[in-house]
């Protein structure tokens, strides 16, 4: 069978609008062009992120009733708590309002001015707390990574040679060595149990620290567990089990993972360094038993964190990214390959020949799509960038348990549109942005 099998049927419905192609054109000049700009009812396919932007089942639900809202102690708390301690095996687990501040409470507890963090690619918010921490983040992703064309089965790798040798070259200055699974940055690519191994191997060698950023855990697993020889008899759970026993600690951000709309977790073994945590905790988030969170929160992660290892729910959500993919390679659009697992990359560079970095080929590329389809994508180049961007991609970020394969259809059916008339596109010029993180408000204009 090839028709990706959504493992679930609708019980509630929210209404999309359909838009006319002379309103869409009206909303992107009002918004000059950017997309994080536009009013989400103006959307008919929102694939801007896959982070909190999925749906919630009848379970998590029914279980927001059992919301306990007391300040300490809560029941709520308790069974989150003893949940991701099951999955994880973390002794220390702690609630935060989302993966961000998770991060921000671990760089406070751990780190010093002047360290240095290792990792196959930081996402930009990980990034961002390092720098506020004083310290500087290094990417080093394997060499497979670098060719988007590759088929190879675990491009999220770190690059264990160059670890090494940083390790080497900057000996105590490394405060934390951390992979991101699974490697968002570098297009989603899932990172191998053996190469987890040895990064942790690696770092244990050297002392230092080494966590996994497990926003997308599962997905990480499931691929293990599909491409990696010997695998394929293991649970999920199991191989997840065995990549966070391999760690010190993890980040989580459970709007991907988590099935829900917001939350986040941090997990330590060093009850030292769990002590530091619980300062930056509550000053930040709240105190140890909600961390910025609602008890009804904490019950609808509970039960997401069990639902997202279902072997049904998994092999639906990668194979309806991979079904979106193969559709797109299929009529000659250049996709990142292989698919990875909560999005499709599109190589926009290569889809737009004609436009040089400098006239953002993303931005022209995700506009377009919006206008011939109202398809929200996500510019991930130059404009977030800058002239440090090493590509220009556009990211369809498929949102969990939210669109059913006609609407897969629909928004391949936009891309071909466009890649029909694609030597028509125009470039972009920035007209207005502001110093920092300019993609979400800068405006544009047409070249
Ligand atoms: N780490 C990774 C790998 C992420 O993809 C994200 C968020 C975070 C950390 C931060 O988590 O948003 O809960 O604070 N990624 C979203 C995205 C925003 O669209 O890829 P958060």
């Amino acid at each position: 069978m090839n028709t990706p099998f959504e493992p679930y049927r609708i019980k509630m419905v929210e209404p999309i609008r359909t838009t006319t192609r002379h309103e869409r054109q009206q909303a992107l000049q009002q918004v000059h062009y950017n997309l994080f700009r536009l009013p989400a009812e103006l959307v008919m396919i929102d694939l801007l992120t896959d982070s909190g932007t999925g749906a919630m089942s009848a379970e998590q639900w029914a279980a927001l009733m059992r919301g306990d809202e007391s300040y300490a102690g809560s029941a709520s708390w308790q069974r989150l708590e003893a949940t991701a301690r099951h999955i994880t095996g973390m002794p220390y687990i702690l609630p935060a309002h989302q993966g961000r501040a998770a991060e921000k409470v671990l760089c406070q507890a751990l780190l010093q001015p002047g360290q240095v963090v290792l990792s196959n690619t930081l996402f930009d918010t990980t990034r961002a707390h390092i720098e506020a921490s004083g310290a500087s983040g290094v990417d080093l992703p394997c060499l497979e990574a670098a060719d988007p064309a590759l088929e190879a089965p675990f491009k999220g790798n770190m690059d264990l040679s160059a670890l090494e040798e940083q390790l080497r070259t900057l000996g105590d200055r490394v405060g934390l060595v951390i992979v991101t699974v699974t490697n968002n940055s570098g297009g989603g690519q899932p990172v191998s149990l053996d190469n987890l191994r040895a990064v942790a191997e690696i770092a244990r060698q050297y002392r230092v620290p080494f966590f996994i950023d497990a926003c997308r855990f599962a997905e990480n697993a499931y691929f293990i567990q599909r491409r990696a020889p010997g695998q394929s008899g293991r649970s999920v759970a199991d191989i997840a089990r065995e990549m966070f026993d391999l760690a010190d600690g993890f980040t989580f951000s459970a709007k991907k993972d988590g099935l829900v709309n917001i939350g986040g977790l941090l997990g330590l073994r060093d009850p030292e360094l769990m002590e530091r945590a619980c300062a930056a905790l509550i000053l930040n988030e709240g105190f140890t038993s909600y961390g910025g969170l609602a008890g009804r929160d904490l019950e609808a992660m509970s039960v997401g964190l069990r639902e997202v290892l279902d072997p049904d729910y998994l092999r639906y959500r990668i194979e309806s990214t991979g079904f979106l993919a193969e559709r797109l390679h299929a009529a000659g659009v250049p996709v990142l390959r292989p698919s990875g697992g909560h999005a499709v990359y599109i190589d926009a560079r290569a889809f737009l020949p004609h436009l040089p970095p400098g006239h953002f080929p993303g931005q022209s590329l995700a506009a377009e799509l919006y206008l011939e389809g109202g398809v929200r994508s996500c510019e991930i180049g130059t404009v977030m960038f800058g002239e440090h961007a090493r590509w220009d991609l556009v990211r369809l970020a498929l949102p969990r348990r939210v669109y059913t394969v006609s609407h897969l259809l629909y928004v391949a059916e936009t891309v071909a549109e466009v890649y029909a008339r694609r030597s028509s596109l125009r470039g972009y010029r920035i007209t207005e942005a502001p110093q920092m993180l300019r993609h979400f408000s800068a405006h544009f204009e047409p070249i």
